[in-house]
């Protein structure tokens, strides 16, 4: 008997595995047939065997197990290590993480995509102008939808090209299309990677959150002796594993943590056709619901009218107005945590002519040749109201939209409105709404942080970042309170 019919038979059998998988008796027993469970089937026997308490280490590779769904795309660039990325392929291969390799033109001269493809067991991808792949806007959903993009080996000419924002061929476009976690393998003769120009380059993609695995020092293939070595494949697998593992703790930072994120513009109806609002896309809004559901909130979004999906989150309610929007949030508390990002209109406009008539905003304002003037009527501050109730939030954070003197305006809010933190920025000359990078301020009490450009992606999780540090002083205040 071969160690999946074993597995198999310690499971309850053919039938009541395949029952509890929901999958035919005959996949199963094309398993045992070949002696292989199918990689994304590990993950569901994995949990099976958790279930029946069976140990299953003998006959599946369990240590590379990952917990959740993850999506790895390597980038193979030419150079003579090229062919240690196939070790790479191999090693993935043995867990449940769903592989993509693209190649560059170069990186064909050393290996070729045939075997790439054979390895992997699915296309591997070096064109970017290919008619059948492009039909799905590919190289945007190459980019978008892996958790790691893992380049390996990495020239110092993709390096380079990386550094400077070209995108001329698939690689590079997809690397400069992404907001996925960029990491980067260089290896390349000691005399380039000290080169000035490789130094500068790798200083900047350092500065712009791109992670390095080292090239190891020692004798290189072209007889010369220095750092500029591929490291061992085993290792930068260890590498990636750990950076997982890493994550996967980090997915469960924020378990059993209610949070209310207020998201996007409101609108304020002048006549039914009619009404005031802002530019506010709901971005940046939305990428912190995304990632505070990742590390296991229970994300409660409060969204006005946008045009752009939602993010995946607990709970979604749409809402127009400044008042529905502030009945929704004191509906849903309380609340560990309120992140007031949306832009919320701050008045709305009554209608009323010259001799301060009031106008019927019941049907369409007609267009006469008498001049038509607006009251203005303050709509309800939200995060001030909620801030200064008997249910405010532990943590309390507003966004402050800024044209000028942007710190002295946020920090007079972050007084007067009793909250935590303000996250500022400067919205003069249209930049940000819309974006897809943002450059913030963080203003605290005694606290203040400029931040450095970057996607409103990476804006996020280092927002969470800060909001978990508030809410660990939070609590340990809490502690010696008590
Ligand atoms: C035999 C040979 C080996 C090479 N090895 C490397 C290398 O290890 N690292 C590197 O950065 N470039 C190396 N190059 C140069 C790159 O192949 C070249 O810069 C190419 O333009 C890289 O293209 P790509 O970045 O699009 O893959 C090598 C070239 C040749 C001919």
């Amino acid at each position: 008997m071969n160690k999946i019919s074993q597995l198999i038979s310690l499971l309850g059998g053919t039938g009541a595995v395949a029952e509890k998988l929901k999958i035919q008796p005959s996949a199963i027993s094309n398993w045992k047939k070949v002696n292989k469970v199918p990689n994304n089937k590990h993950q569901a026997v994995l949990e099976l065997s958790s279930q029946l308490n069976v140990n299953i280490e003998n006959f599946l590779p369990t240590k590379n197990f990952v917990n959740f769904k993850l999506k790895i795309l390597l980038i193979i660039s030419g150079g003579i290590a090229s062919y240690k990325s196939l070790e790479i392929i191999r090693l993935i291969k043995k867990t449940d993480i769903e592989l993509d390799v693209v190649m560059t033109k170069s990186a064909q001269k050393f290996i070729s995509p045939l075997l790439v493809t054979s390895l992997n067991e699915k296309k591997c991808y070096v064109d970017l102008f290919s008619v059948e792949d492009e039909t799905k806007m590919n190289h945007i959903n190459l980019a978008r939808s892996p958790d790691i993009i893992l380049v390996a080996p990495a020239t110092a000419n993709l390096m380079a090209k990386l550094a400077n924002g070209l995108a001329d061929d698939l690689a590079s476009t997809i690397l400069l299309a992404s907001f996925s976690k960029i990491i980067l393998a260089p290896s390349m003769n000691p005399v380039m990677w000290n080169n000035l120009a490789t130094r500068e380059n790798y200083k900047k993609l350092l500065d712009r959150g791109i992670e390095f695995i080292e090239p190891d020092t020692g004798d290189m293939a072209c007889g010369e002796n220095g750092t500029g070595r591929f490291p061992d494949p085993n290792s930068i697998f260890e590498l990636i594993l750990s950076n997982i593992k890493e994550n996967q703790i980090l997915s469960n930072q924020f378990k059993d943590i209610s949070i209310l994120i207020t998201a996007g513009p409101t609108i304020e109806a002048i006549d039914p056709i009619r009404f005031v609002s802002n530019n506010s896309s709901g971005k940046q809004g939305f990428e912190i619901a995304s990632e505070l559901t990742k590390r296991g909130a229970k994300v409660t979004l409060i969204s006005g009218p946008v045009s752009i999906p939602f993010p995946n989150c607990e709970n979604i309610i749409q809402v127009k107005t400044a008042q529905e929007m502030l009945d929704s949030v004191s509906q849903q508390l309380p609340s560990d945590i309120l992140i007031c990002s949306a832009a919320v209109a701050d008045w709305k406009l009554i209608p009323k002519t010259k001799s301060n008539n009031k106008i019927d905003t019941n049907t369409k304002i007609k267009k006469t040749n008498e001049k038509l003037l607006f009251e203005t009527l303050k709509n309800p501050d939200i995060l001030e109201t909620i801030s200064k109730s008997n249910l405010r939030p532990k943590i309390v954070i507003g966004f402050s939209a800024e044209t000028d003197n942007l710190k002295k305006n946020a920090y007079s809010k972050l007084i007067s409105k009793n909250v935590d933190l303000i996250v500022a920025n400067d919205v003069s000359n249209g930049k940000v709404f819309g974006a897809d990078y943002n450059k913030v301020c963080l203003v605290e009490k005694n606290n203040f942080e400029q931040w450095e450009i970057q996607s409103k992606k990476s804006v996020a999780f280092n927002l969470v970042n800060k909001i978990n540090d508030l809410l660990t002083n939070y609590n340990q205040r809490d502690i010696y309170a008590k």
